[in-house]
């Protein structure tokens, strides 16, 4: 479980201060979707940055069981991320000079898990495992991204917009891929988006307004990804 106390986040100096979280809480259980919609600028990937430990807040706690991510020294954080997390964003940040298959390893190798050419089957890309980045479609990056985050077997796995780069089909295909794989392998999702639709695929929602979090509600059913609205 991820407890998450008191989180105030602020940019800028101290007479431009500009505060883009406004004292935070929540909790996420684990195995739990957990989506956090919002509009442009609420503060959506700031916070998700901040409870995956890529920033540091100004003050609050954010516990994962009795670790406390934000009194970690930057050598532990980096250790947490390595060995607990999982991130995929809009962009794919695929290394270009290396196969799908290295890709996949380099992820795996942080955890010292052998088995990575079973999660490049289990997105779909056993076929292609041999290609560089730029020989595949985005949807097939993405999927590469998707496996590279899931070879190291994360608790959590982080994503802010990871479909906003690619068109209804292949989005619709690269959601489908990782709720599977969330059947199958039980890691929690947060997953950052401004797509109300793809709200409907979560447990629990996060409605996030100008930094605060202002409606936490839990769907009754979770539709799947061909079931939405685009
Ligand atoms: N590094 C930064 N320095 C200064 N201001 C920032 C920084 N990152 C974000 N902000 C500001 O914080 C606010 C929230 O940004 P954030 O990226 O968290 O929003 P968001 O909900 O993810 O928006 P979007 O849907 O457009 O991605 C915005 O007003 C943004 O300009
Ligand atoms: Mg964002």
């Amino acid at each position: 479980m991820i407890e998450i106390k008191n989180i105030v986040k602020s940019y800028g100096t101290r007479k431009n201060k500009f505060q883009i979280l406004k004292n935070i809480s929540a909790e996420i259980s684990g195995g739990d979707f957990v989506v956090i919609l919002g509009a442009s600028g609420s503060g959506k990937s700031t916070f998700l940055n901040v409870i995956s430990g890529l920033e540091r807040p100004d003050s609050g706690t954010v516990h994962y069981g009795s670790t406390d991510i934000t009194a970690l020294s930057d050598a532990e954080l980096t250790a947490f991320r390595r060995e607990t997390v999982g991130f995929i964003f809009q962009q794919y940040y695929l290394l270009p000079n290396m196969t799908v298959e290295k890709n996949v390893r380099m992820g795996a190798d942080l955890s010292g898990n052998r088995d990575y050419l079973s999660i490049i089957d289990a997105v779909g890309l056993h076929d292609r495992r041999k290609k560089y980045p730029s020989e595949l479609s985005g949807g097939e990056q993405q999927r590469v991204a998707v496996a590279r985050a899931l070879a190291k077997r994360p608790k959590v796995l982080f994503l802010d917009e990871p479909t906003g780069a690619l068109d209804e089909e292949t989005g619709r295909q690269v959601l489908d891929y990782i709720c599977r794989l969330q059947k199958e392998y039980g890691f929690t999702i947060v997953m950052v988006t401004h797509n109300a639709n793809i709200a409907e695929m979560a447990n629990t929602v996060f409605k996030m307004n100008s930094g605060r979090i202002e409606n936490i509600y839990r769907n009754e059913t979770q539709k799947n990804a061909y079931e939405i609205g685009w």
